[in-house]
């Protein structure tokens, strides 16, 4: 074997043994190899290949799926834009412009010394306090011109991240509106002494009494989830919180997770005493690192006060832990199943369903899988009984909804109102004015238009996972539109080809328009591109990659029609764009050397 510097041959080692040698933990290894090595080697890969006794194809298809980890090295400093359209009004590309030029480096290429490369991601969850950026996977918030020149600055003297002023990494909870989850200040264990005291079968009545149906977006009945995996036959029964929260324009979870974490732990403890489970894991984007080690501190606290381990609460039996995995950039690990295959240390692929993880999840077994924000309501639902709970919010949307609200409006930040609650309330609480759009549920959902904000927050007339992203009439809603579609054909996780080819189809299309080569032809094209997506697509994310585009041609065609400058078809495939990585590598932009250009002369 070749001579492999120490540092990779320590970090390796140390990972393996942190995870006692489980192939099930080699996305966790893979991350912290490259916390250790700021990147995962190919040495790197042979020695974690061996340890675990995988064939090395496998261990390079995993470091291969998801975007923060890296085969080949991006420098000592990661830099990357968060890219949601709240950071592109509040000039997220002007920002990153800047930092390239201090820094003499091109967007996407690491600097010829090692050091440092900038680059965008998807939203990093910081709609309320952007434009935000990560650094080696840490959040920067609020960042400005002066804040870029500052961080290029301690970049180029090489300083340590933990030597970075603590103030650029504030993450403020922002919670504006309270209701009965964000005001309920329950004393840890409170819930789940409840939930003992009531019992395995009269806690699933409750809760189907209750009425609380999932805050992940679909919906489903928490209380018969629970109760069907309760009766599926399994040697174990696991509970999943899913904190993947990659919906652009979502928050909530993160302000749950670092002010109410015993809430959720609790929740899922609940969900544990339902189903006999003694295994939970909670699932938490890449993009909240930052939370890892506190969150770790709260199982501990919870551990030592006997809410946590054996016999909880003294009760025999109750045997119940919970451990977190951090995620490495991947939007599609939010689905339920990939996010079970990512669990279990694979490409984060959605499964075939039926069969759902109720009944074969978690290495094939009985698995709920919930939102932070279901995990959380639930402890209610214990504590102070069904018929309560299911007194609060409509007759078909029980309970409250927490709204991350983002975009143009005075009052960014957390709002829980009861479920009813209409688009102009919100709008008029967050300080918004003259709005001329509103996306409710992220680039998945809806775009509502001002004559629509009479309508309400419900699973019966709007549902949504929780984003709110505001745009008032400054806005370009084609801009928008452009900017979501760019996400689902970065986030395509390419199993499907209907997807993979269809999402980009619909960017290219999209960038046609934005580049002046669109027809009225091309809006046909997208009606037929939705068609295939919608039915030949194996998951949600390619059943909804056209939303924002449909939403917005019907809404707000002249954002559209301004750019169409032709009367005939044009093909997609743009020449002179596609030439532009010839021209960089020849350093020649001059007029000659763009098509349009040969053609007039
Ligand atoms: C592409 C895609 C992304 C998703 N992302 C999330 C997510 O980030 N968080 C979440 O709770 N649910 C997400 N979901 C929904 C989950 O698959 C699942 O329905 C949910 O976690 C179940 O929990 P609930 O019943 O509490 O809502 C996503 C679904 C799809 C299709
Ligand atoms: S629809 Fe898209 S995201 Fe879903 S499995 Fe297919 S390629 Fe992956």
């Amino acid at each position: 074997m070749s001579a492999i510097p120490d540092p990779v041959a320590a970090a390796v080692a140390a990972t393996v043994a942190r995870h006692r040698q489980d192939p099930h933990y080699i996305l966790q290894m893979l991350r912290e190899i490259q916390e250790a090595c700021d990147w995962i080697a190919p040495e790197a890969i042979d020695r974690l290949q061996q340890a675990l006794g995988l064939p090395r194809t496998k261990v390079e298809g995993v470091a291969g799926f998801y975007s923060f980890l890296y085969t080949k090295p991006r420098g000592r400093y990661r830099v990357l834009f968060s890219d949601n359209i709240t950071d592109r009004m509040l000039g997220n590309m002007e920002l990153l412009r800047r930092m390239c030029e201090q820094l003499w480096i091109e967007r996407g290429k690491t600097s010829e010394d090692g050091l440092v490369s900038v680059d965008t991601t998807s939203c990093t969850g910081m709609c309320d306090q952007g434009p935000a950026l990560l650094v080696n996977n840490y959040a920067i918030t609020r960042v400005d011109a002066p804040r870029v020149d500052a961080i290029c600055e301690l970049i180029r003297a090489q300083v340590e991240l933990a030597a970075w002023p603590r103030e650029y990494f504030r993450v403020d909870d922002q919670v504006r509106r309270k209701d009965v989850l964000l005001g309920a200040a329950l004393a840890p264990g409170e819930a789940l002494a409840a939930g003992c005291a009531r019992g395995a079968e009269a806690l699933l009545a409750e809760l189907k009494l209750s009425k609380l149906r999932g805050r992940g977006g679909a919906g489903f009945s928490t209380g018969l989830k629970w109760e069907a995996c309760r009766n599926a036959a399994g040697s174990e029964h696991y509970v999943v919180c899913n904190a993947d929260e990659g919906e652009p324009g979502t928050f909530k979870d993160r302000v749950l997770l670092s002010a109410h974490a015993d809430l959720v732990f609790e929740g899922m403890s609940l969900c544990a005493l339902a189903l006999g489970a003694r295994r939970g894991m909670l699932y938490l984007r890449g993009e909240y690192r930052y939370m890892l080690d506190q969150l770790n501190a709260v199982l501990e606290r919870r551990r030592q006060a006997g809410l946590l381990g054996i016999g909880i609460l003294g009760r025999e039996g109750f045997d119940f832990d919970i451990e977190i995995h951090l995620g490495a950039g991947a939007y599609i690990c939010g689905e339920e199943s990939a996010l079970i295959e990512s669990l279990e240390g694979k490409r984060g692929t959605p499964r075939n369903r039926p069969p759902f993880p109720v009944t074969h999840g978690y290495l094939d077994q009985p698995t709920v899988v919930n939102n932070v924000e279901t995990f959380a309501a639930s402890c209610l639902v214990a504590l102070r009984g069904g018929a309560w709970y299911a007194g609060i919010g409509t007759s078909a949307s029980a309970g409250t909804k927490i709204l991350s609200v983002s975009g143009d409006c005075a009052r960014p930040g957390l709002y829980e109102y009861p479920y009813g609650v209409s688009v102009s309330e919100v709008l008029a609480a967050c300080g918004a004015v003259d709005v001329q759009a509103v996306q409710v549920s992220g680039p998945s959902g809806v775009c509502l238009a001002a004559g629509e904000f009479g309508r309400r927050i419900a699973f019966e007339d709007i549902p949504t996972a929780g984003a709110f992203m505001v745009f008032d009439q400054r806005r370009d809603m084609f801009a928008v539109a452009r900017n979501f579609v760019h996400f689902f054909a970065h986030e395509s996780c390419g199993f499907c080809t209907p997807c993979r080819v269809g999402t980009s189809l619909l960017r290219n299309l999209m960038d046609k328009l934005n580049n002046g080569h669109g027809s009225p032809y091309d809006f046909a094209e997208i009606e037929k591109l939705n068609r295939i997506l919608q039915a030949m697509s194996h998951c949600g994310l390619g059943h909804s990659a056209c939303n924002p585009v449909l939403d917005t041609i019907a809404k707000f065609r002249p954002a559209y029609e301004r750019r169409l400058q032709q009367k005939e078809f044009e093909p997609a495939f743009d020449l002179d764009w596609a030439l532009e990585p010839a021209r960089q590598m020849t350093g020649r932009d001059d007029a000659g050397a763009h098509i349009g250009s040969v053609e007039k002369s």
